[in-house]
């Protein structure tokens, strides 16, 4: 039964090279926050008949594949050193503190709110070693309505963890895990599951061989999501090869790793035997372009991904890129792959300084922050088409502090090529998640 009807002017990307706008559309929304119709207004007036203001546009909700969120009180912080560094220095030292569940809830609060108001719908979470902080993390999205797969970081090599923050043994690290899943899918409230556990080895680095066969086991027996690190900068790609003789993504694929609910973080440094594993594997990658110029030492091949069909989304990699809105990696994401193109060293001949073919668009940007990370994620959003669920937000260009300029009659590709490069949290005027009001400005 249709619960509310919206007409409202939208707009989605339901393939990386394909955009459809209504001018003037009613979506009908049924009681579990599904899409039932997606048609053009014709004059009727069903009941429940909501109408967004004149002006403002609907779009999808934003997917973002990669936070962390016990990093949010150090964003923009120490990017000047290599990733190793920081993950010592600051990183590591930070998360350990969420051993305290009450900064765990104030920060986590903070984040989660934060996250809503700039139009992210969807996120998927590192948290921390602590399980009691993460099931805080976990109540906190299902009570603020934001959709959710939250992970309990899993790390347990002496060698690269320090002793005051890593799993006490492999056995310790899986049942935390397991203790985890348990408490998430018997959150009272989560009956939709709206937030939704996720089996979370750090990176291989952080890892013994006996977690990481642990953990392939569990994500066999419990269909759960997986996420990690892979093939991110020199040292850690590197490292990996020393270790295991192979890269990430093979041997990630070795432990049981490699499913089809697997987002790869980062993957800068993924040849072509790489993306094929993943491919085949239908699992995703989250790609990060605001931390990777900090940390990869490479620009990731998006392009050559998308060519292969992989699945690829869009991550803010919260505290490794220093942006909260998804809206600054999708630029981000274009620029990038401009800069491959083009290549960057003026010393170099033009010709010689690029890798042709790198670019994308805008469209495409859009489509990873959306349906993209949708289909990396295997779940029903990131579009608006019955069936899928209703995560959108309303964006104002009229709102006080608005850096985006739309003109009446624009065409529907240059007024998204202007959303993706000029909208910011302050055009975000109100979010729904799974048909939900969850946010208004
Ligand atoms: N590799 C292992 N841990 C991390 C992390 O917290 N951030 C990033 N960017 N890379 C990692
Ligand atoms: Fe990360």
């Amino acid at each position: 039964m249709t619960a509310f009807t919206l007409r409202a002017a939208a707009l989605h990307t339901p393939a990386p090279d394909r955009l459809e706008y209504w001018p003037d559309a009613l979506i009908a929304v049924d009681a579990a926050g599904t899409i039932e119709a997606v048609q053009p207004y014709g004059g009727e007036t069903p009941d429940n008949l909501v109408a967004l203001p004149p002006g403002q546009i609907l779009l999808p909700g934003l997917v973002d594949l990669h936070v962390h969120a016990p990093q949010w009180p150090q964003l923009g912080t120490a990017l000047d050193l290599p990733l190793e560094q920081w993950l010592l220095d600051f990183t590591f030292p930070l998360e350990s503190r969420y051993a305290d569940t009450g900064f765990a809830a104030e920060v986590y609060q903070s984040l989660v709110a934060a996250l809503l108001a700039n139009g992210t719908t969807t996120a998927l979470y590192f948290a921390s070693i602590h399980l009691p902080a993460t099931q805080i993390l976990a109540d906190i999205c299902l009570r603020l309505g934001q959709r959710a797969l939250v992970g309990r970081v899993a790390m347990d090599h002496p060698e690269l963890c320090p002793a005051y923050y890593r799993d006490a043994s492999a056995v310790e690290g899986e049942a935390d895990t397991r203790a985890l899943i348990d408490y998430v899918r018997a959150m009272p409230g989560n009956g939709a599951a709206l937030v939704r556990p996720v089996i979370t080895p750090r990176f291989i680095p952080a890892c013994t061989d006996d977690l990481l066969h642990r953990l392939g086991a569990l994500a066999a027996e419990t269909g759960c999501h997986v996420q990690t690190h892979v093939s991110e900068s020199d040292w850690e790609h590197g490292h990996v090869l020393g270790r295991c003789g192979c890269t990430d993504t093979h041997a990630l694929g070795g432990f049981g790793l490699l499913t089809r609910r697997t987002v790869l973080a980062h993957g800068n440094l993924l040849g072509d035997a790489d993306l094929a594993l993943i491919g085949a594997a239908q699992s995703g990658i989250a790609h990060c372009p605001l931390s990777n110029a900090y940390f990869a030492g490479a620009a990731f091949p998006l392009r050559r991904a998308l060519d292969q069909a992989v699945h690829v989304g869009l991550g803010t990699d919260i505290a490794g890129g220093a942006h909260p809105s998804l809206l600054d990696s999708a630029r981000m994401a274009i620029t990038v792959s401009r800069m491959l193109e083009s290549g960057t060293d003026a010393a170099l001949p033009h010709g010689q300084r690029g890798r042709a073919g790198s670019r994308i668009d805008a469209v495409t940007a859009f489509w990873l922050a959306t349906a993209g990370g949708g289909q990396a994620l295997d779940l029903p959003i990131g579009q608006f088409r019955p069936g899928y669920q209703f995560d959108a937000i309303a964006l104002d260009p009229s709102a006080p502090a608005s850096n985006l300029y739309l003109r009446a009659g624009d065409a529907p590709e240059r007024m998204l090529e202007r959303i993706v490069h000029t909208a910011s949290r302050a055009n975000i005027a109100r979010v729904w998640v799974a048909g939900r009001s969850v946010h208004q400005a």
